[in-house]
């Protein structure tokens, strides 16, 4: 099936303030440079929100991570988990027509589709509520013929089965994922025949169908309300910023990667997007300020700026490239421009944690520090 962006495209995308939220974390899991890593959970959230990915979610997308939309648009073309198209408001039925399902029923579950949904995949039911597509194999192979909806698989599926749990869903209610045949996983119908003393059927349902049930959010639609935005990295960071420093600029340092996301406007324009990549950590909680920066060093050549302890040879490079060369330039930053230079380097906090300035004043006024000494040793 050809997969290309759908011809009616709502005007605009925005995250709601929850989800926003949630992104611009996703963006702080990977180091700078690599945002782009965090493309396809970007469209998952947005799809989630949306219920199908369009031309407005895959430009927001691309501007939050200084991606070209185009790369944007492979990545959502290329997976089936991405609907370019709107989808049933209660569920999109995703039946597995592969080798084990198709042998197993495959056929008959498209059938009860055609007959209760719609003809055609991809069409909405008449009332809007419900579509279907035929999908490759989601790995249940064992619980043949199966259909993922909405976030859970159905499995063990009979064609009379299928019927109800679509008629279930249009009632408004949601039956419970897993086997349909009674099975409790995927061991033997008739039960166990090895391993018997590690039955695991310590709950109802299996794992997956006990967490659907206790979430209750089969075909939920994510807002960013119901899932509790779960950061532990940025924990992580806070906790090693504390014990690093133990210090008014630890809780500085931590208060940086606490503070609120700043909001990435949709319609930012692309040239602008690599600034705009920035996590929320890095540009949302300190003003920043560019500092004055020279386009080459002095005519009597650049400091060894690696004397400065804190600084070894990939940083001189970055520096260099930022436009510092020398000793005096770093010791007349203020708060502001370290909070610029700092966003733009791989280490953050390095700058204070190693007091880059007073370092950099006594060397720019002919001194010496220890490290210094030790250097030219
Ligand atoms: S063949 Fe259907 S899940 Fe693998």
């Amino acid at each position: 099936m050809l997969r290309r962006l759908y011809h009616d495209q709502p005007e605009s995308f925005a995250f709601t303030p929850a989800n926003q939220q949630w992104a611009e974390a996703q963006i702080t899991k990977y180091p700078e440079g690599r945002q782009a890593s965090a493309v396809i959970p970007l469209l998952w959230r947005a799809q989630e929100q949306e219920g199908w990915v369009t031309r407005p979610i895959i430009e927001t997308v691309a501007n939050m991570l200084g991606m070209a939309q185009i790369r944007v648009l492979e990545v959502a073309s290329f997976y089936f988990m991405f609907q370019l198209q709107p989808v049933g408001s209660v569920a999109h039925i995703q039946v597995c027509g592969t080798l084990s399902c198709m042998i197993c029923g495959a056929e008959d579950l498209i059938a009860v589709c055609k007959e209760k949904i719609a003809a055609k995949p991809h069409q909405l039911s008449e009332d809007g509520c419900f579509s279907w597509e035929e999908v490759e194999c989601l790995g249940a192979c064992s619980n043949a013929p199966m259909a993922q909806i909405g976030k859970d698989y159905y499995e063990d599926l009979t064609a009379e089965g299928l019927g109800k749990i679509i008629d279930e869903l249009a009632a408004g209610r949601v039956p419970v994922p897993g086997p349909q045949n009674g099975r409790y996983a995927a061991e033997p119908l008739s039960g166990l025949t090895s391993l018997v003393e590690h039955d695991s059927g310590k709950t109802q349902y299996n794992a997956s169908a006990q967490l659907a049930v206790d979430l209750g959010e089969t075909v939920k639609r994510i807002d960013g309300t119901e899932v509790p935005i779960l950061t532990p990295w940025l924990d992580r960071t806070d906790k090693s910023a504390g014990k690093a420093k133990g210090t008014k600029a630890a809780a500085k340092s931590a208060a940086k990667v606490k503070a609120p996301a700043k909001s990435v406007a949709a319609t930012k324009p692309a040239a602008k997007a690599k600034a705009s990549a920035k996590p929320a950590a890095q540009t949302g909680a300190v003003a920043e300020k560019k500092p004055r920066t020279m386009t080459a060093p002095r005519k009597a050549g650049a400091d060894n700026l690696k004397l400065i302890s804190g600084v070894g040879p990939k940083l001189e490079q970055t520096l260099n490239e930022l436009g510092f060369w020398h000793f005096d330039q770093i010791a007349k930053w203020t708060g502001d421009e370290i909070a610029w230079v700092d966003s733009r380097l791989k280490f953050k906090g390095r700058i204070e944690r190693d007091d880059w300035m007073a370092q950099a004043s006594i060397l720019a006024a002919g001194g010496e520090t220890e490290f210094s000494k030790k250097s030219k040793k």
